[in-house]
């Protein structure tokens, strides 16, 4: 997909002349790393649930071992992915602009740590992470680790079935409660310092880059607008139309692997 050179050469200003910026992160930041998005038709096993029926406390309470199996996959999947382009220019453009006495923030939706390990640093992960574990019923945090999946391979029907027969590990802190996944689940609150953190930084920033979200959770999707409402300007990156592309200042079609590079760094790698 080629970006009309006109809006990327307009966004690219708008970049270079930003001192504060704010990079606004969902699923499709992930998606050529492997990571499948939210709204994407789920593989294998999981196509007989939908992400909303699993993204509950209520499901988890009422079916622990398919909820629990079911974030166990996802970590073992984000585990063998890799951070892409995108990731790794966001890494370089943070160390940067820090160089120039400017900031570049990582606000994400993600649960994975690919933006950590693509070397940017998180300012807020508002729907939590993937390898955070507490008790479901004391709030303890808890030590456990996922294991990985093979690169490239994320098991047969039969390696699920058996992952699904998993019961979630008892509390070593209650004895009695299991663990849960450090997730935000749809009805829960979100971490308050997060998303604090993240309304104070799009009300400083001059610049939002809104990559790969489809705008349809609150209240994250609250934020690009209130960066514009303060001032700044918004470059949104994603294929697909959502609700905010009208209302952005400028639109690039295309993906994140692609763009941010092109319009953080220059041939040689450097920022632009
Ligand atoms: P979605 O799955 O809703 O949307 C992904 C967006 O990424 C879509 O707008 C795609 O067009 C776009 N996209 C796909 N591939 C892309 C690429 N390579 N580069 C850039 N963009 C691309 O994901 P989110 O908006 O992150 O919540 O979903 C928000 C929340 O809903 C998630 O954090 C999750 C989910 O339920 C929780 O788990 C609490």
């Amino acid at each position: 997909m080629t970006v009309a050179s006109g809006l990327l050469h307009t966004a690219r200003k708008l970049t270079e002349d930003a001192t504060r910026v704010v990079v606004l992160s969902g699923a499709g930041m992930s998606a050529e790393s492997g990571v499948p998005t939210f709204r994407d038709a789920q593989t294998g096993l999981w196509e007989r649930y939908s992400p909303e029926q699993l993204a509950t406390e209520e499901a988890f309470r009422a079916e622990p071992d398919l909820v629990w199996s079911w974030y166990l996959w996802r970590a073992r999947m984000v585990r063998a992915c890799e951070p892409n382009a995108g990731h790794r220019a966001l890494g370089v453009a943070q160390h940067r602009c820090a160089e120039r006495g400017g900031s570049l923030q990582v606000v994400t939706q993600n649960v994975d740590d690919l933006h950590e390990r693509g070397g940017a640093e998180v300012l807020a992960h508002l729907h939590g992470s993937l390898f955070e574990y507490r008790c479901a019923d004391c709030d303890a945090p808890a030590e456990f680790d996922p294991g990985t999946a093979e690169a490239g391979h994320m098991g047969t029907e039969e390696d699920l079935e058996k992952m699904l027969r998993t019961p979630p590990p008892i509390c070593s802190q209650c004895a009695h409660g299991t663990l849960r996944p450090g997730i935000v689940w749809f009805g829960e609150m979100l971490p308050m310092d997060a998303f604090s953190s993240a309304q104070t930084a799009v009300e400083q920033c001059d610049l939002a880059l809104v990559v790969g979200t489809s705008g349809l959770v609150q209240p994250a999707a609250s934020l690009p607008y209130r960066a514009l409402g303060s001032g700044a300007a918004v470059v949104e990156i994603n294929p697909e139309a959502t609700p905010l592309s009208d209302d952005a200042t400028v639109t690039l079609r295309g993906t994140a692997a692609e763009l941010l590079p092109e319009l953080l760094l220059d041939s040689s790698g450097a920022l632009s």
